[in-house]
């Protein structure tokens, strides 16, 4: 069979964690910022407080993004809000908060940016967070953005939020492509294979492409390689540096469509 089954209208650069080269990663701040770099998406990390409450974070602890410390699947969205998620980026960003996945869509509403949720759950904790995700984009996601796309590293997430939500998009999220995913892409009616980026090669690429599955890769922050890549036939990239990459492709364009001419001229 082929894959892809359900139709995306992928852009070709989303912003990774909003755009975390130039604001803090999974912030509000981030999304604003992505969006002023002119990205159509973002993608964000979305995991579970110790109350329920889905929010963006990336890894299980929050002592890297914020001055707190401890497992975030062990503190109350009201004691998570309490930490600064920006003064580690730059004082410019002090008090940023973690946001709700709920504030987080607001915003996106707001600022017209389609998004990448990768559902990335704490152990033992992935159908959970998947389900309750879903609850949450299915409840307050607008109808005037594109359905988001939901992918995670974890099986059972992905198997959880399609038994939820059969029509919201799924991504198969690897590192290296695995024997077997073609299989696992089929097993989760995957709409996209999202892919790192430094176990991508231009044979894998095309097996993905062209067993009908649109090929995403992360994370792309050398324009040379996003060119690269999407000439591969790659849909898109996720990047922490969405103005390089944006620059980097226009500027790819414009060399084309100059050596085109000098073509012609000669
Ligand atoms: O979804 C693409 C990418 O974000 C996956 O890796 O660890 O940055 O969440 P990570
Ligand atoms: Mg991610």
């Amino acid at each position: 069979m082929t894959g892809g089954s359900l139709s995306l209208a992928l852009p070709p650069v989303i912003g990774h964690r909003g755009a975390a080269a130039a604001a803090p990663e999974n912030t509000l701040a981030g999304f604003r910022a992505a969006g002023g770099l002119g990205v159509a998406w973002v993608e964000f990390d979305v995991r579970l407080a110790a109350d329920g409450t889905c929010i963006l974070l990336h890894d299980d602890r929050v002592d890297r993004t914020t001055d707190g410390t401890g497992e975030a699947a062990q503190l109350t969205f009201a004691a998570l809000r309490r930490l600064d998620a920006g003064a580690w980026f730059g004082a410019a960003f002090a008090g940023e908060r973690i946001p709700s996945l709920s504030e987080a869509i607001a915003l996106l509403a707001m600022l017209g940016l389609g998004a990448n949720i990768e559902i990335k759950p704490a152990p033992g904790a992935a159908a959970a967070t998947a389900r309750a995700a879903v609850e949450v984009v299915r409840r307050e996601w607008p109808a005037r953005l594109p359905p988001p796309l939901l992918s995670s590293f974890e099986r059972e997430a992905l198997a959880a939020a399609r038994a939820a939500a059969p029509d919201l998009p799924r991504g198969l999220l690897v590192g290296d492509l695995p024997a077997d995913w073609q299989a696992q892409a089929e097993s989760i009616g995957a709409a996209t294979v999202n892919c790192d980026q430094r176990r991508l090669d231009h044979a894998r690429a095309r097996r993905v492409i062209d067993a009908g599955y649109p090929l995403l890769a992360y994370t792309v922050n050398q324009p040379e390689r996003a060119r690269e890549l999407l000439a591969w036939g790659v849909s898109g990239v996720f990047t922490d540096r969405p103005d390089a990459i944006l620059q980097g492709l226009a500027d790819g364009g414009s060399r084309q469509t100059a050596d085109a001419t000098t073509d012609n001229i000669g």
